[in-house]
């Protein structure tokens, strides 16, 4: 367990080409210097071992998370005042990242870096429990083969109240986007435990169309998750 403020923030970089890159990451600062934590293998660690650099940007538009998990990739960026740097333009605040040093790991190595220059663009408007639902719904995306289908949709069914009571029409928009790429996945057979109850996937292969069908109507569609809980745990 990690006793560290982890930050969720979306990483901008660019590879030695110039091609710029994308990332949602969990950041932390330690020793005082900002931890990045990129698991093998990765754009973002090749573009900041490429540069030297990096952007971690406070961003409230849950879209981008979404978005980045879904193949959406292409949010506007301006470049940042250290060279090499592009910055999301929408950003709450950004750092710019200086890389000081690299602790070496097979798996995930620590990118330990230096705020070499920070801006403030906009005021904080709050806490909000959509974008935090859309947050954690964007991490069940990522981890989709790792997990039963049974605890995806309790999770799902859970985190669509916060929706529901709470989400605006870009958090709708970034919900319907996840829930069409884990509805794809629940359709399939279960890799990590098999699931029983297979009539539950033409149930679903409707509420995928109906969620596609909907576009940003996502009240439709976390309604629906909240009924479909999947079978019960053995
Ligand atoms: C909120 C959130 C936090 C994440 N944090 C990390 C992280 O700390 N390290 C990581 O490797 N991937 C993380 N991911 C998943 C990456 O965004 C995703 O796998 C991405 O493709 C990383 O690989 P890339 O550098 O090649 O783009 C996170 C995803 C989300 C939604």
């Amino acid at each position: 367990m990690s006793n560290h403020f982890i930050r969720e923030v979306i990483v901008t970089t660019q590879s030695a080409e110039g091609h710029a890159h994308i990332a949602p990451m969990g950041v932390w600062e330690e020793d005082g210097l900002v931890t990045l934590a990129p698991f093998r293998p990765s754009r973002t660690l090749d573009n900041v071992l490429a540069r030297g650099v990096a952007v971690v940007n406070a961003c409230d538009d849950v879209r981008v998370f979404a978005g980045c998990l879904t193949g959406r990739h292409d949010w506007p960026l301006v470049a940042g005042a250290t060279a090499g740097t592009v910055r999301l333009h929408d950003a709450v605040s950004h750092q710019e990242l200086l890389l000081v040093r690299v602790d070496e790991d097979a798996l995930r190595p620590k990118l330990r870096c230096r705020v070499a220059h920070a801006e403030a663009h906009r005021v904080f408007e709050g806490f909000n429990r959509a974008r935090a639902a859309v947050l954690e719904c964007a991490i069940l995306a990522s981890r989709l083969d790792r997990l039963p289908a049974e605890k995806i949709r309790n999770e799902l069914a859970y985190l669509s109240i916060a929706i529901d009571k709470t989400a605006g029409a870009a958090e709708r928009e970034a919900w319907s986007w996840l829930l069409a790429k884990i509805e794809a996945h629940l359709v399939q057979p279960d890799p990590v435990r098999p699931d029983p109850v297979q009539t539950n996937s033409v149930q679903t292969d409707q509420q995928q169309t109906d969620s596609a069908q909907a576009g940003t109507a996502a009240d439709g569609v976390s309604g629906s998750l909240a009924t479909d809980k999947g079978p019960e745990p053995a």
